[in-house]
Formats: structure tokens, C-alpha cells, sequence
């Protein structure tokens, strides 16, 4: 397996003396860190929030080294996205391979290599046999719009269901089947009409405890679809069910499989068709291939995105021909939809998962991590701070007490709150130490996405972070 952690003292030199270079050249340019910074936060958009200030200069493996001589370990892999590590070489080398090759072959001009060696890359680790038709486009968000398009166009039918807690992007369709916050939509409306939602069966969407069970869980979120079929969009309107299989930006939350089973039953009852969207979950992340896998549910559509290139802009959709065959020629695609670069590398990314064993390496690191955290939640200090430990995979979450624990009305963060909650407060303070780490959702979460391939010492080290971190903060 390409190991980060064990990077030769040579390489070590070589990164500093890259960081150094990029210095030096800024330097040269009369432009020092802080005024490279003081030019970005003038001229970059107020729409973009970012963790931390400085410069980025590259990335190795784990690490993420910034200009001002900064070596942090990277437990946020861009949001689910290096999953083999920064600039992994097999994967860089095709896609610079591919670069001398050609770089934009239009997919509605002609088919180009790496598109369907990517296909027949992907057929194999289909959830479903039946996921047999492909198109490859940029993002995740603009999956999701072709997703719906699919959708409506196949059943003829207008309406989709999401759930609450639930993140699809943050494009005019994806921000409509979003509920995971407002800040996405807020003052934006109108949304794309006709969508509706239920609770995803998490316990805060009830307003539960902790403790409640998946089956009863299950159960009340089950019942609210029947309800919202039978009150608000009757099943010859609706079009299909869109769901992560892992809740991401709404909080790390694994849906049970009897719930996707459920889902599964009512969709074919009506008609309607399931939309799995494995933008963040998918390949490999949560310890198979798709999440929705342990489930054995059959999606109709299936969106994988972020991981799949390792960093290179490339989502998939992926369905049935039945379903595709339904679609005209040219309603859809995209100028860089499918790109060869970007396919290319994901042929390289498919190849490596499989050559490198990243699924035992995601089992073991997984164990690693639960342990960690499991035994920091159970250590009497910090037992009262820490309400769940949760997540499948290496996309695990720690949620931290709030407000409500001590009797408040609301058990959220608002963007009032947002620094001053638990969550807040220990990711920042991981970054002090030299770890970049996310929160998510509007509840108080620490979001942990290393790398796949991450070593059992770079997980050891963020694992000792993230605990003085805590520890720090619950005494402030
Ligand atoms: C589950 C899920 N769907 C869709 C998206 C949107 O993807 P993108 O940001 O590439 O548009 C995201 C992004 O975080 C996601 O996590």
C-alpha cells in the first residue's frame, strides 16, 4: 500500500524545500503569505467560508502543507474527496498520462477511451447487477439535477421526496431536495416546486433520545412516508425518493437497513423510483464499495461523486437502460461532462482500491478509530461532553452535548451559536495542533474522513489530537 506516514526523510526534505519554492516565488513577487491572504479575503467571494486561514502549497498522502511552513494532517480529505490520499502517484500519473494524450474529447461528440474503461471499471462493483447505463458529468450537485430529470422524465410524474437532515448541493434542484440547513437556500426562493420530505430515522429528527432503537426509528419514519403519500403528494404524482444511505452534512448518521428495505417495498408498491445518493458515502468510504450494499437494496438510481476521482471533477449517474432508454439524445450532457482527465484518473483510483486492499485498510482503521473515540466517550472527565460516537466505516462522527443537555429549548446550532458550541471549539482547536477536521450538520459534530489508505500511526496521531483537543476545550 502507498504509505504516507512513512514518507523517506528524503521526501520529507523535498516536501519542505517545495514549500519553501512556492515561498520564494510568491517572494519574488513581492507577495508575502499575509498579503496573499489579505488578497484573497478582498477578492474572493464572501460566499465562501473556509476553517482556516493561510495558503495551501500542496499535498502528500495525509498531509496538507501550507506556505507559512505548516505540515497538517488531513482528516477532512477535502470533504470526502482524497480518498487515496493527496496526489496519490498512480493516480496522477494517468491522469498527466492522459493530459499528453487529450484533454477534451466533448461526450457529445464522440466516445473517448477512458469513459468506457471506466464503465467497464464500474460494472463490476455495482451494487445491483441491473446498474448496467452510465453518464459521467462534473459535481455532485449536477448528478443530482440529472438524477431528477431522470426521474420525472421516466415516470412522467413531477414530485420528490428527500429527507429532513438530508444534503444534495447546493444547485437549484440539489438546494431543493436539501434539508439539511437553510444557509443553502435562505433567500434564495423560489426552489425548484414539488418537492416534500420526511425525518430521516435519526433521533434528533424526532426530537428523541440517543437511545431509541432503530426499529422504532425505522418504524416513525416509515409511517411518515405513508402519511406524506396519503396527505401531501399521492404516489401517481411523485417521481422518486431521493436518500443518502449515510446522512453526511446532516450529521453522519448510517440509515438502517430495515428503513432502506422499507423504502425499497413502498417505492415498488407506487411506482416510484430510489435515488441513492452516494456522493459522500460511495467508494469505499464507509467500508464497502457503496453503502447502500449491507442493505442489499436495489437502487434505481445511483450517484457517486467526490471519491471517485480523488480530487479530479467527475460525478457519475448511473441507472438502468430501461430507464435511459426512455431519455432523447442530447437531453443530456455537459461541455466537460466526462471528462478524460478526470476519467481517467478514476480508472486509476478503481485500480488502485482494489491493488492497495483500501477495503481491509478501511475495516482495520475503522476498528482503530472506534476504539479511540469509544474510549475517550467512556473516560469519566469526558463522558458528560460526549452524547453519541457513530458513523460505519471511516466516515465516523462524535457528537458533543449543547445547549439542550442543560435544558434549553433548542437542540441546534444556529449560525449565532456555530463558534461557541462544543464542535466548533474542538475542531478549531485540532487545527491549532496541526489536524484539519470538520464539523457538520446544525448539531454539535466532529466529522472524521481520513484518508482510506491512512497508516495505523497517522490515525493514532489524529486520534491523540482530537482527544487533547477535547480535553482543552471541556476545561475552558
Ligand atoms: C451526499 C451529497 N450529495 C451531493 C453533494 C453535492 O456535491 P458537489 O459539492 O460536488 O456539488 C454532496 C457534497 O458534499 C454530498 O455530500
Amino acid at each position: 500500500m502507498y504509505r504516507l506516514g512513512s514518507l523517506s526523510r528524503r521526501s520529507t526534505r523535498a516536501i519542505a524545500a517545495n514549500v519553501a519554492a512556492a515561498a520564494t516565488r510568491y517572494n519574488a513577487r513581492g507577495l508575502s503569505t499575509e498579503s496573499l491572504q489579505a488578497f484573497g479575503e478582498k477578492h474572493v467571494t464572501r460566499g465562501l467560508g473556509r476553517i482556516t486561514e493561510g495558503i495551501v502549497a500542496q499535498g502528500r498522502g495525509s498531509y496538507v502543507d501550507f506556505q507559512d511552513g505548516r505540515h497538517m494532517l488531513d482528516f477532512t480529505t477535502g470533504i470526502g474527496v482524497t480518498n487515496l490520499g493527496h496526489c496519490h502517484p498512480k493516480v496522477s500519473k494517468a491522469a498527466a498520462d492522459q493530459c499528453m494524450n487529450i484533454v477534451h474529447a466533448q461526450c457529445g461528440i464522440a466516445f473517448h477511451e477512458p469513459y468506457l474503461q471506466l464503465i467497464e471499471r464500474l460494472l463490476p462493483l455495482m451494487p445491483h447487477p441491473s446498474l448496467d447505463s452510465f453518464f459521467f458529468w462534473n459535481s455532485g450537485s449536477e448528478a443530482i439535477e440529472c438524477a431528477i430529470k431522470m426521474a420525472r422524465i421516466a415516470t412522467g410524474r413531477p414530485n420528490i421526496i428527500s429527507m429532513q437532515g438530508g444534503y444534495h448541493g447546493r444547485t437549484f434542484g440539489a438546494m431543493a431536495v436539501t434539508r439539511s440547513k437553510t444557509i443553502y437556500s435562505e433567500g434564495v426562493a423560489p426552489l425548484m416546486p414539488g418537492t416534500f420530505s420526511i425525518p430521516f430515522p435519526f433521533w434528533h429528527q424526532f426530537g428523541a433520545s440517543p437511545t431509541i432503537s432503530e426499529s422504532e426509528l425505522t418504524a416513525n419514519s416509515l409511517y411518515q412516508l405513508e402519511i406524506l403519500l396519503a396527505q401531501q403528494t399521492a404516489p401517481r404524482d411523485t417521481a422518486a425518493l431521493i436518500i443518502e444511505p449515510v446522512l453526511g452534512e446532516g450529521g453522519y448518521v448510517p440509515a438502517p437497513n430495515e428503513f432502506l428495505q422499507g423504502l425499497r417495498e413502498i417505492c415498488d408498491k407506487h411506482g416510484i423510483l430510489l435515488i441513492i445518493d452516494e456522493v459522500q458515502s460511495g467508494f469505499c468510504r464507509t467500508g464497502s464499495w457503496f453503502a447502500i450494499e449491507p442493505s442489499g437494496v436495489r437502487p434505481d438510481i445511483l450517484i457517486s461523486a467526490k471519491g471517485l476521482a480523488n480530487g479530479f471533477p467527475l460525478s457519475a449517474i448511473i441507472s438502468r437502460k430501461e430507464i435511459t432508454d426512455l431519455l432523447k439524445p442530447g437531453s443530456m450532457g455537459g461541455t466537460y461532462a466526462g471528462n478524460p482527465v478526470s476519467c481517467a484518473a478514476a480508472v486509476a483510483v478503481a485500480d488502485a482500491m482494489k491493488e492497495e486492499k483500501i477495503l481491509d485498510n478501511v475495516k482495520e482503521r475503522s476498528k482503530q478509530l472506534f476504539t479511540e473515540l469509544n474510549a475517550l466517550k467512556a473516560d469519566p472527565e469526558v463522558a458528560p461532553y460526549i452524547l453519541d460516537v457513530r458513523g460505519r466505516g471511516l466516515m465516523v462522527a462524535v457528537e458533543f452535548t449543547s445547549s439542550a443537555s442543560a435544558g434549553s429549548k433548542y437542540d441546534v446550532v444556529t449560525s449565532e451559536t456555530e463558534q461557541v458550541g462544543l464542535a466548533g471549539r474542538v475542531a478549531k482547536k485540532c487545527i491549532e495542533k496541526g489536524m484539519l477536521i470538520l464539523t457538520t450538520s446544525m448539531y454539535e459534530v466532529v466529522r472524521f474522513i481520513p484518508p482510506l489508505n491512512i497508516s495505523e500511526e497517522e490515525m493514532a496521531k489524529g486520534c491523540k489530537i482530537f482527544a487533547e483537543a477535547v480535553r482543552e476545550v471541556i476545561k475552558t
